[in-house]
């Protein structure tokens, strides 16, 4: 281990902590009115959203330690179906881009509501192929993380619409798509190096800017799984971005 690694494991270590710290304080808030008083209805769904996001966060770290503790493979294998971590990769993904948006979807409706839903927001699901019907195997969390870095992108650089495809007999193929001003010839290769971040001139002050990490880290997992991603765009009509994912055997 070089001084680099203790430094950041010295991170991860502090980091559980301060989290575990966010997590207890909302956890009070929420089941102990006759100490804190009441709640609106309101604050109650922007409390249950920082509980959510605080233990995700938690199992981030904690997959940060499984995977230096493990000698084992890096991905944990997984039956699901397809729709659900669309479903869910899609609200995290507004969680970052719009958060008073995402607050009007739920985890718990059907899926053909929430599509209805996604529709009046610009966003389209087309699901055609072997996973409409029969569950993908893989690591769950990491298609997850992919899914939502690519969905955070085409939202936040989309000026109506993204349109999500999935296909495939065997692979997995996504194809995500928005209709943003593009991304220039000279910097399609630069965008998934690490820490390239184009700073964005149209957007506003409260809207949450990047760290240029989402694209090198989808492209690592991808080499990792067997998969790929290809780019295409065409500056001022809108980017394209193309994932075959390989199932695990079952
Ligand atoms: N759909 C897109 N349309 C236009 N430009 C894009 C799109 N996706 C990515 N980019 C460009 O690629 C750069 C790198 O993307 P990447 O996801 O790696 O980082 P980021 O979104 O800036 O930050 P974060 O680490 O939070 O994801 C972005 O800064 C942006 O300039
Ligand atoms: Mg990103």
């Amino acid at each position: 281990m070089d001084n680099k690694d203790y430094l950041i494991d010295l991170f991860i270590h502090d980091l559980t902590g301060v989290l575990s710290i966010v997590s207890t304080s909302v956890n009070g808030l929420l089941k102990r009115p006759d100490k804190y008083g009441p709640i609106t209805e309101k604050q109650q769904k922007t409390l249950n959203m920082i509980v959510r996001n605080s233990n995700k966060a938690q199992n981030f770290l904690n997959e940060i330690i499984e995977i230096y503790k493990s000698d084992e493979g890096l991905f944990k294998k997984d039956l699901f179906p397809i729709q659900n971590i669309i479903r869910d990769s899609i609200i995290e993904a507004m969680e970052i881009v719009d958060l008073s948006n995402a607050e009007k979807f739920s985890f718990e409706s059907s899926y053909e509501e929430f599509c209805r839903q996604l529709k009046e927001q610009g966003i389209f699901i087309n699901i055609s192929g072997k996973y409409e019907s029969s569950p993908f195997c893989h690591d769950r969390k990491k298609i997850q993380q992919i899914l939502r870095n690519l969905f955070t992108n085409a939202l936040k650089h989309r000026r109506e619409k993204v349109t999500i495809a999935i296909s495939g007999d065997s692979d997995l193929m996504v194809i995500v798509e928005d209709d943003g001003y593009g991304i220039p010839k000279e910097k399609r290769e630069s965008i998934f190096t690490r820490f390239f971040h184009q700073k964005e001139t149209n957007r506003t002050e409260s809207s949450t800017d990047g760290l240029g990490f989402g694209l090198s880290c989808v492209k690592s997992i991808l080499t990792m799984m067997n998969g790929t991603i290809n780019l295409s765009s065409c500056e001022g009509v809108g980017t394209s971005f193309k994932v075959r994912i390989p199932p695990l055997e079952e």
